[in-house]
């Protein structure tokens, strides 16, 4: 391990990229590039730290990816399934929290509202890590602008362009952006664009960092962007509503030719699971193009990097 001592985040929790400075996200994003570099110099950072999973949605990347980082670190992970009992059905989010910070030293939860990890979050000491809940995603967008930055060599002036459902994922990267001072274009057909409190409060951050946000439904605001990014029409949760979204977005697939339009250079990204020839065609996310096996082999090491700042970070 390094031996400069772990700087805290200046918040206990991990819940919105909202609640970072930009040069806490460049810390974070520093400490990845470390890690990636050399993982044994941070072997020992979370010995007989114990970190917690609760999910109440499935997963792959962010359950493997937190479970995996925290062994290489020397701690142990404990995945709490609630698919079935969601929390704060069996007993308060509040006892949850207070038992937990009794044993374990953090707790990465998925939820479906974003209101129970955020109370989660008030009622227990120990640092909470949004694993993705229906309104964020942050430690998604984090691990894909550490993506971003890495292929193009530096995220000075990047420009990303989000294609399609304004939800969860689309509002960290927007959020990400704005912290960034970067252009973020969304691009989402009417009624499904991203939450105005979000849009609004990233505007709000923009004004500070010089960051450029612009939410549209016209597909021609594709052109001129670093990267094309999409998620899945029906996220988690929406699965009733399947059938009217595939209709409504089925304009906006992300294929050779938005691809072309957004740049000769454009990278395509995606958050994963995907959905080949719906969201985007096979072509694209199997080209050359594609970051996506990147951003998912860089969840593990954004992850770790918060784990660092927030719960070893803590002693
Ligand atoms: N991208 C992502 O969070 O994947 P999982 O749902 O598999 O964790
Ligand atoms: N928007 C998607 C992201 C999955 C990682 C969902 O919430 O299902």
């Amino acid at each position: 391990m390094p031996n400069l001592a772990i700087q805290p985040l200046a918040h206990k929790d991990f819940l919105t990229l909202a609640q970072l400075t930009r040069a806490e996200m460049e810390m974070l994003f520093d400490t990845a590039a470390s890690f990636k570099a050399d993982p044994s110099a941070w072997k020992d950072v979370l010995r007989n730290k114990v970190i917690v999973l609760l999910f109440e949605k499935s997963s792959l990347r962010t359950r493997i990816t937190f479970e995996v980082g925290t062994a290489q670190m020397g701690g142990t992970a404990i995945f709490m399934d609630h698919q079935k009992v969601k929390l704060g059905e069996r007993e308060s989010l509040r006892d949850y929290g207070k038992n937990l910070e009794c044993w374990t030293h953090g707790i990465v939860a998925r939820t479906y509202k974003h209101r129970s990890l955020t109370l989660l979050a008030q009622e227990t000491s120990i640092p909470v890590i949004n694993g993705l809940t229906d309104f964020l995603h942050p430690c998604q967008a984090l691990a894909d602008y550490f993506t971003l930055r890495e292929a193009r060599g530096s995220l000075e002036g990047a420009r990303i362009c989000y294609v399609g459902d304004g939800n969860n994922t689309c509002h960290s990267l927007i959020f990400g952006a704005a912290k960034l001072g970067i252009q973020i274009t969304v691009v989402a057909p009417e009624g499904f664009e991203p939450s105005s409190r979000v849009v609004n409060e990233a505007m709000e951050i923009a004004r500070e960092t010089g960051a450029k946000i612009r939410i549209t439904d016209d597909l021609e605001a594709v052109k001129g962007h670093d990267a094309v990014y999409t998620d899945t029409w029906v996220s988690m949760g929406q699965e009733a509503e399947a059938e009217e979204r595939l209709a409504i977005f089925s304009e906006y697939q992300v294929d050779d030719e938005m691809m072309e339009q957004a740049g000769k250079d454009a990278y395509f990204m995606h958050c994963l699971p995907a959905h080949r020839g719906a969201e985007v065609t096979p072509e694209v996310i199997d080209s050359g193009r594609s970051l996506v096996y990147r951003q998912a082999q860089n969840r593990l090491f954004a992850q770790n990097a918060i784990l660092i700042h927030t719960v070893a970070a803590r002693g």
